[in-house]
């Protein structure tokens, strides 16, 4: 719970003080289609700087694995929450809604599913299914095959690691799970 709560915590502070800058732009620059960068553009720059961070673990990652893809493990880091684009959300509001799932998870996923046809609650749709709405959004630019399950399933309180599931998400998994 405390671990939660730190957790929780670190991403705040993260949201309103860390600095999406010139190096992180190039690496998002270098590594992405202009087709993908053009989404992860739209992107607030706090949910920019989380996606370099995750990416740059993931390149780290690759240097311990390197029978591992490089260039995917840091395309999934970078377009891990890329259906983030869709809620639009400030570091505030942002914030309010994980309150509300930390503390209240049952009016959270009431308000995600009502999200589904309501338009009032989209948002919470969206910010449970962020996953599956980036791999929608990346299928629509052409992406295809089994990146787009990894992005589908990132979240782990959406989904469980099933045993059938790649390595890499388990990889990107590990690298979300810090601030
Ligand atoms: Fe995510
Ligand atoms: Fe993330």
């Amino acid at each position: 719970m405390l671990g939660r709560i730190g957790y929780r915590f670190n991403q705040f502070r993260f949201g309103m003080f860390s600095v999406y800058d010139s190096a992180d732009e190039k690496l998002a620059r270098a590594s992405l289609s202009d087709q993908e960068y053009s989404l992860f553009d739209q992107l607030p720059p706090f949910e920019k700087k989380h996606a370099v961070v995750v990416a740059r673990k993931m390149l780290i990652f690759s240097v311990r694995n390197p029978e591992l893809d490089r260039e995917k493990l840091v395309k999934l880091g970078l377009l891990h929450d890329i259906g983030k684009v869709m809620e639009r959300n400030s570091v505030m509001t942002k914030s309010v809604m994980v309150i509300i799932r930390f503390f209240l998870p049952g009016l959270y996923d009431w308000l995600a599913e009502r999200g589904k046809v309501d338009p009032r609650f989209k948002r919470f749709y969206i910010h449970k299914h962020h996953g599956a709405v980036g791999a929608q959004l990346l299928e629509e630019i052409g992406v295809s095959g089994e990146f787009l399950s990894i992005i589908k399933k990132h979240d782990p309180r959406v989904e469980p690691f099933g045993p059938a599931d790649p390595i890499e998400l388990k990889i990107l998994r590990q690298a979300d799970s810090t601030y």
